[in-house]
This record gives structure tokens, C-alpha cells and sequence, in this order.
């Protein structure tokens, strides 16, 4: 038997197990995934709750659920610290109902520290589990409720991948696609690397037979998942660079939508900027981190560009495709920042005109190579220097994305506001719209007119 044979063996199992657990209860059993971390790490959860659903588990609160996955993310310290905050409170709800399993799965489980600290002082967790580990849940999932003993699961990496396994999109109508997993970069602040292993790119004809499946079931947009897509391909043989795959993605026949995350400065080449420009279908929209802006500090990054040639690729692909959203990563108080790095920063940004940046402070994560750079910036210099950074990026975020004022644009309509009678979608520019709807409306591209940008976002009508 292949170990995907013994996975889907292992589903039956399951379904067989949960169904019986459910007559003894009375009611069907319930689950909790909680998504800590990027795209990717909500995509892995998507899994876990496809399987789950398929096994008969129903979707639940916290409080109410028999099974706690927290599926966590390691990429700063602060994420870590939420989780073990939130360890506490279910060793509470356990007390109270001790059947209840807890599982811990996702890259921070990668990290061996973490997994010794739960170990010793978090008994109550039942399963642990890696991100290398996924394509096996469901024996993990047989094992936690037939066992009595606490289970670990950890690989370094892993050729099998948990693709083909059934899974929840949290939309009907967009999904996640997976085309690479790890990343060969190590930049110096980042953990990923060595959490989430070497990289690995699916095939072209495994890719788009999922995108196919996708659209057949009524998904209008994917969104192209990986650490780096620019650099997709190069482990294949023979290669395919990126370009070529979003091509044959763009070409399939009812995809409405294409975009991607995320790309890195080094290697977006021209061959892309060209294939985004000819497909109407590949959102005008380009996640491109920068993290400084400042040439020493890059290279102290490790980032392989330098400001000027970031700056000449957004031109580039500005000169290309003019209304185009950039959406950047800025990380303050890298070791050695000075007063001048960071000026560079805020100059950079006003020169992009970011319709969004997300804010980091520097976090050390242990064992790269920056966290034992001398310089280390002090607490209240990073904290000033984001202050100013978020206050640039607000003024000129609001400025960018309010470009489109007056304009009526497709919307691809997403959910149902809070506020009553509101829909809220968004622009292929990845700006989000409100504007009076109805839910039917969910899943399909209609026209509206932008009539306000209320910061960053629209009000309108549609026409
Ligand atoms: N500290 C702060 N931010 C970080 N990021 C990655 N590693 C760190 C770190 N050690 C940010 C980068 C990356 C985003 C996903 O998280 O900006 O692009
Ligand atoms: Fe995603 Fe990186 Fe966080 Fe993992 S560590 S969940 S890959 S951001």
C-alpha cells in the first residue's frame, strides 16, 4: 500500500471511529481550527478541516468543541507567545471536560525548542504535529482518539504533500492553490527557512488539473500560494519558471481571477511583468515585500537588491501596468538600523505609493543568523521609528488607493457586511468595496460605481 493508499484507508477508519463516538454522545462530534499564521498556514487549515468534515466532525466554537486544533504560525515571537497565552486557557476548559483533544500542528512545531517547552509544561496537549506531517492527519487523527498516550509527529521534510486530501474552502468561489512549498532564501532575520525546509515546486500538470477541478466546482478565483512563486520551477526537470505556470493557469477556461503571493524583488523578471500585462484575468495587484529601504541594511538582509533596483523594478512594472496595487512587508529596528536607514525607509515609501504595507517590528528569532548581530536596536527607538513609519504609510496609502474614486470597476462580491444590506467584494486590485447588495450576489463580479474612498476603502453603488 502507498502511503496516500494508507492515508485514505486511515479516512474510512476515521468515519467509522467518529460515528460511533457520536452514537455513545448522542450528538455529532464538533471541531475547533484556529489559523495563526500567512496564506499558506490558513490553507493547511482548510485541509484539516476538509478531512475533518468528511470524517462527520461538525465546525464549532472553542468552547463547545471534542477536538482544538491550533494550527500556529512562528514567522515572529509575538505569535508564539499568543498561542502558549491561549495553551493556558484550554488547559481550564479541559479540567472542565477532559474527553476534549487538543492538537498543535504548523511551523511552529518545527522548532524543536517549542515542542520540548509543551512538552514539559502544557500535559493536557494531545497531538503534536508538523507541517511535514500534514498529508498524514488523518492516522494522527485515529491515533489521538484511540490512544491514550500523547502523540508527536515531527519530519524535517517530506517529498508527500496533503494536495489530493479533501478540504473546506473557507469561500465556494476562491481557494488557495499550493504551488511551491519552502524557501532556498534565508534571509537573515526569517525563520521560515528552517522551519518549513528546502524548495519544493509541484508540477505545472498537477497544478493546473487542481485549478481545472476548481473551476468545475464553481471557483471563479485561485490565488497562487508560495514562499517565493518567483522562484517556482527551478527544482523541476525540465524547469518551468513562474511566468510560464501563470500562463497556462491564466489560460483556463471560467477562471475569472488569478493572482498570487508572494514574490520576492530578486528575481521577478520580465517574462512576468509580460504575462501579467497580456491576461486580463491576472489581478493588477503585486505583493512585493522591501522590507527597507536602505541598501546597507538589505544586504545585511541578505535580500540580494538593493533600494535602487527595487525602485527601478517598480517602475518597471508601474511603466507596464500603471494602476497596478503594490502592497509591501516593512520590518523596523533590524539589528544596526541607523537614524539614516530608516529615513531611507520612509523616503522608499513615499516614492512607491503602497496601497497597503504591513508593519513588523523586528522580532529575534533564535538560531538566524541576525539574532546575534551586534546593534541590536533599543525598544524605544524601534517603537518611535513604527510610529512614523505607520503614520507615512497611512497618509500615503490613503492617497493611493483613493486613485480609483468615481470609477465604476468589477467587484468580485465576497459576504455579507455587518451592516445590514451592505455587501462587501473586492477590486482585482485587492482594494475592498462596500456597497448596498444582496447575498446572491456572493460568488459573482458585478459593477460599481466607487463613489467614496473612505481611507482604504470604497463606498459605492452598483450600475
Ligand atoms: N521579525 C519581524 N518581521 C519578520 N518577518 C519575517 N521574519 C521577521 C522577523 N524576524 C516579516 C517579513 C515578512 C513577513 C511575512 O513577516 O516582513 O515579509
Ligand atoms: Fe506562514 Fe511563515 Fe508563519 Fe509558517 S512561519 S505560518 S510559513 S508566515
Amino acid at each position: 500500500m502507498t502511503s496516500k493508499e494508507m492515508q485514505r484507508d486511515f479516512l474510512e477508519k476515521d468515519t467509522a471511529l467518529m460515528r460511533d463516538i457520536a452514537a455513545q454522545l448522542g450528538r455529532p462530534l464538533r471541531y475547533h481550527v484556529a489559523t495563526f499564521g500567512c496564506q499558506m498556514n490558513a490553507h493547511d487549515s482548510e485541509k484539516l478541516k476538509g478531512i475533518l468534515t468528511v470524517c462527520g466532525l461538525e465546525e464549532s466554537g472553542e468552547d463547545e468543541a471534542d477536538l482544538i486544533i491550533y494550527n500556529t504560525c512562528t514567522v515572529r515571537e509575538n505569535a508564539d507567545q499568543r498561542v502558549y497565552g491561549r495553551l493556558g486557557y484550554l488547559s481550564g476548559l479541559k479540567k472542565k471536560r477532559p474527553d476534549m483533544k487538543i492538537a498543535l500542528c504548523g511551523c511552529m512545531m518545527q522548532e524543536p525548542h517549542v515542542v520540548e517547552k509543551i512538552k514539559k509544561s502544557y500535559p493536557h496537549v494531545d497531538l503534536i504535529f508538523g507541517t511535514h506531517n500534514l498529508y498524514t492527519f488523518p492516522e494522527l487523527l485515529y491515533r489521538t482518539f484511540t490512544e491514550d498516550a500523547r502523540i508527536v509527529e515531527l519530519l524535517d521534510s517530506s517529498n508527500e504533500s496533503a494536495e489530493d486530501m479533501p478540504s473546506e474552502r473557507n469561500y465556494a468561489f476562491k481557494s488557495g492553490v499550493n504551488i511551491m512549498f519552502g524557501c532556498n532564501n534565508f534571509c537573515t532575520y526569517c525563520i521560515v527557512p528552517y522551519v518549513r525546509g528546502r524548495e519544493r515546486s509541484r508540477t505545472p500538470e498537477e497544478i493546473i488539473a487542481e485549478v481545472k477541478t476548481l473551476v468545475s466546482k464553481g471557483v471563479v478565483e485561485v490565488m497562487l500560494l508560495g514562499q517565493n512563486v518567483n522562484s517556482y520551477g527551478k527544482t523541476l526537470e525540465p524547469q518551468v519558471s513562474f511566468a510560464e505556470l501563470l500562463q497556462q493557469v491564466a489560460d483556463v477556461e471560467g477562471l475569472e481571477r488569478v493572482r498570487f503571493m508572494t514574490s520576492h524583488p530578486k528575481d521577478l523578471s520580465d517574462e512576468l511583468i509580460e504575462v501579467m500585462k497580456k491576461n486580463k484575468n491576472i489581478c493588477r495587484h503585486l505583493h512585493l515585500p522591501v522590507q527597507s529601504g536602505s541598501t546597507s541594511l538589505l544586504k545585511k538582509m541578505n535580500r540580494k537588491y538593493t533600494r535602487e533596483k527595487y525602485l527601478e523594478l517598480v517602475d518597471k512594472i508601474r511603466a507596464a501596468m500603471p494602476d497596478i496595487s503594490l502592497t509591501t512587508d516593512i520590518i523596523v529596528g533590524f539589528p544596526g538600523e541607523t537614524d539614516q536607514d530608516f529615513e531611507d525607509t520612509l523616503s522608499l515609501v513615499e516614492l512607491c505609493g503602497y496601497d497597503s504595507v504591513f508593519t513588523f517590528e523586528y522580532s529575534k528569532r533564535t538560531g538566524t543568523p541576525a539574532a546575534t548581530m551586534p546593534d541590536q536596536v533599543p525598544e524605544a527607538v524601534v517603537k518611535e521609528r513604527f510610529a512614523r513609519l505607520l503614520e507615512t504609510v497611512r497618509r500615503t496609502g490613503e492617497k493611493a488607493s483613493g486613485r480609483f474614486e468615481g470609477a465604476t470597476m468589477p467587484v468580485l462580491v465576497e459576504e455579507k457586511n455587518r451592516e445590514e444590506g451592505l455587501m462587501t467584494g473586492r477590486l482585482e486590485h485587492n482594494i475592498v468595496v462596500h456597497f448596498p447588495g444582496t447575498p446572491d450576489m456572493i460568488g459573482t463580479i458585478v459593477d460599481v460605481k466607487l463613489d467614496s474612498c473612505k481611507g482604504f476603502y470604497y463606498l459605492g453603488h452598483r450600475v
